[in-house]
């Protein structure tokens, strides 16, 4: 059995830090022989949540979906064996885009948790350092365990590397911007959570 690694972009931005990260750890993952697929939320119309939780209920299903693109990225997560998700800070927090999935994935989990066990990693971005990025990576997180999931970090140099990757286009010179997927250090830390996803994952479905 081939592991399915999804890489989500949570950045409207296709071409941004957040993009770039999961691009790097996706390429690592492949090398371990996952089957790898980026899904970017901004390609689908997924409304917000309006609170009625009609989810609570069996079928544990959401009026919402029956008239936006919802169930189309459910039905990837769902097929996933692993989740690699990225969303840079918006004023401390994960853009819309971000939130309205996190939101709209409620069904899953009062349907007795459909994402149980699936592997999950959380990758930030920021303009700034410390622009609220590891808020990103907690929030993400937070939402993975809420669902059920097992959440890792990458395995990568145990005294230079953390083990989520947050960039930032602020770099060590304090006005000296950068360009998306110039973070010389977090697309280490991207490519170390690909290559750990990725074997952890063949090792608990062969
Ligand atoms: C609405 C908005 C709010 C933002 N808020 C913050 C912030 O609070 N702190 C910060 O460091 N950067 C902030 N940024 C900058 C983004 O986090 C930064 O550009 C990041 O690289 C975007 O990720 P992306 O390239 O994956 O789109 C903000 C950007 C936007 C558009």
């Amino acid at each position: 059995m081939v592991a399915k690694i999804l890489g989500i972009v949570g950045s409207p931005r296709k071409k941004g830090a957040s993009a770039t990260m999961i691009d790097t750890a996706l390429a690592s993952a492949k090398e371990t022989g996952a089957e790898i697929e980026r899904l970017d939320l901004v390609d689908y119309n997924v409304k917000n949540c309006t609170g009625c939780d009609a989810c609570l209920k069996p079928p544990n299903e959401c009026p919402l979906s029956k008239d936006d693109d919802y169930l189309k990225i459910e039905q990837k997560v769902i097929g996933a064996n692993a989740i690699i998700l990225a969303a840079p800070s918006y004023f401390s927090g994960v853009p819309v885009l971000t939130q309205n999935f996190i939101d709209r994935s409620r069904p899953m989990k009062m349907a007795k948790y459909k994402l149980q066990d699936k592997i999950f990693a959380a990758m930030g971005a920021s303009g700034l350092r410390q622009g609220g990025g590891e808020r990103i990576v907690d929030q993400l997180n937070a939402f993975a365990l809420t669902q059920g999931m097992v959440v890792v970090g990458g395995l990568g140099h145990p005294v230079i590397e953390m083990n989520s990757p947050i960039a930032t286009l602020q770099g060590e010179d304090l006005k000296a911007f950068r360009k998306p997927g110039e973070d010389q250090l977090a697309n280490a830390i991207a490519k170390g959570l690909g290559k750990r996803v990725g074997n952890l994952i063949a090792k608990l479905i062969k």
